[in-house]
Parts: C-alpha cells; structure tokens; sequence
C-alpha cells in the first residue's frame, strides 16, 4: 500500500503559484484578489476560511474576508457580490457553504461573475466541466484529479465508484472521471445495497461525512481509495470515511485523513485564482 500525499503535492503546487505570483507581478504589476464571503459562527467554516486565508498569504495573493451576521438578508450577500463583480482587484469570489436557511444558495452563486468563480459552482461552469469545456472546476474534486496524476493513476477504462452525489465534491468528482474516459458509477443515500457497488470498484472515491462508512469487506484487493471525508471523532481527531487501518491493508494506494485530498483542495483554490487572475487582467484599470 502507498499513501497519496497530498501535502506534499499541495506544497509543490504552491510554490510552483508563488513563482507565479511573483512574475505576474513583475511583469504586469498584478497581485491576484481573493474575496471570501463567511456567514454565521459555524466552527468548520471558519476554520476552512482561515486555512484558504493564510494559504493566499503564503503565496501572495490579495485577500479580504467578508463576515456576515447568521441573519443576513439575502439582499445584503447579494449587494455585496455586486459589489464584488465590479471591483477589478478581485480575481476570485468565493461564498463559503453553508449559507443559513432563510438564504437562497442558488441565487447566491448563480450572482457570481463565472470569470470570477474560482469555486466553480456557478451553473455555467458546472455546464462547462460536463461538456468538457474549460472553466473553473470545483477545488476539492480537481485536487483529487491532480493526485491520482502525480501518482501516475490513469482511471481511463476503470471502475470509478463515488460515493455522494453533492453539487461540491460527488457530482463534479464523477463529471471529471467521465471526462477523463472512465467508467463512473455515482452511489449516494438511496443506494440500495452500498458494498455490492463499492467492491467493483478499481478506484472508490467516498465524500459523505460518515465516519467508517467503507470498511474493509466492501473493498476490491488493491483497490485505490480516495477518502474525501473530514470528520472530527470522539477522541478530537480528525478522520476520513473510510476505516482507513484495515482497509489500508488490502488497497493498492490510499489518502490519508488528514494530510490527503484536503491540503489538495486549498492548493486549488490557489491556482483557480491565478487563472482567474489572469483572466481578468484585461478588466484591470
Ligand atoms: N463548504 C464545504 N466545502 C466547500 C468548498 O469547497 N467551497 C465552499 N465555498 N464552501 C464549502
């Protein structure tokens, strides 16, 4: 069994943005923008932002964090993206989920400017993965894409099997396997019978938020496992959806929780928002 690293990778990437960062400011007098929308006191969220913040500060980027009461009216969070649209030093919006309930969500990210929508959640860049064009892809999925790359792990003709079928990471995950020519089985609450799709499963990719939801009989031998779960379990530690210290043992290659897909997530924000960037230097005064 081989850990996939994604820290190491994540760190690879952000060195290679850094540079970036440095010669697009050298040569254009451009310093890429991030603004972040957080709202309420939800702890996860804010600790997500905090890690993207600090990671725009390691590599130079420009970034300004929006923080909303829990009542905010959804005209405030829209006249606030308005705002953002317009505002040339912003490259990159991202409204960090879960918005509270009285919050329309698909209103909230359809406002986004889609050249600005480093999240890729806006319906025309969810349009463009599925049709394979170029757009902006959301980061957790393509942080996954990237790892399975670095390892040399061609999914092309294999069994993909996801588990969740979110607009964040199931439904993108299973646009970006198809794309990349596999055969992609999506599994989610209403799936009768869990461990009979898993097992045909070259490569299982599971981002639910259950803790030891896959364990080790409902895995193929020297399958690869792609643990997209974060979950804080009883004893304060982090862990991932799988039962990571058996199934281990019979996988060919695994993520581990933490340390795997979620510095990859953070990696990709980082260079969605250089594209981004550089997308937008023409709109720049
Ligand atoms: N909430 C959970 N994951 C994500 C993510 O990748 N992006 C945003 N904006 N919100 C999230």
């Amino acid at each position: 069994m081989q850990l996939l690293d994604g820290k190491a990778l994540s760190q690879k990437i952000e060195q290679t943005v850094h540079l970036q960062v440095k010669e697009l400011k050298k040569e254009a007098g451009i310093v890429p923008g991030l603004a972040v929308i957080l709202v309420g006191h939800d702890e996860a969220s804010a600790a997500y932002v905090n890690m993207k913040k600090k990671a725009c500060d390691r590599v130079g980027f420009y970034s300004v964090t929006h923080e909303m009461p829990e009542d905010i009216s959804q005209d405030a969070i829209e006249n606030t993206i308005i705002m953002m649209n317009k505002n040339p030093n912003i490259d990159g919006i991202l409204i960090q989920l879960p918005l509270p309930p009285q919050i329309d969500t698909t209103k909230i990210l359809e406002l986004v400017d889609p050249s600005k929508d480093v999240d890729g959640f806006h319906p025309y860049n969810v349009g463009r993965l599925t049709t394979g064009l170029d757009g902006f892809v959301p980061c957790t999925p393509l942080g996954v894409m990237h790892l399975l790359a670095e390892y040399n792990i061609d999914v092309k003709g294999k069994n993909c099997v996801v588990v969740g079928a979110s607009n964040i990471v199931g439904k993108p995950m299973a646009a970006l396997l198809l794309n990349a020519n596999a055969t992609v089985e999506i599994c989610h609450i209403f799936t009768d019978d869990l461990k009979k799709h898993t097992l045909k499963a070259d490569v299982l990719l599971v981002g639910v938020g259950v803790i030891n939801l896959i364990k080790e009989d409902m895995v193929k031998q020297d399958a690869v496992i792609i643990d997209i779960g974060i979950n804080r379990a009883d004893n304060g530690k982090l862990v991932g959806d799988v039962d990571f210290e058996n199934v281990s043992k019979k996988c060919s290659y695994i993520t581990p929780v933490p340390g795997g897909v979620g510095p990859m997530t953070i990696a990709m924000l980082l260079s969605n928002t250089f594209k981004a960037a550089k997308i937008n230097a023409s709109k720049r005064v």
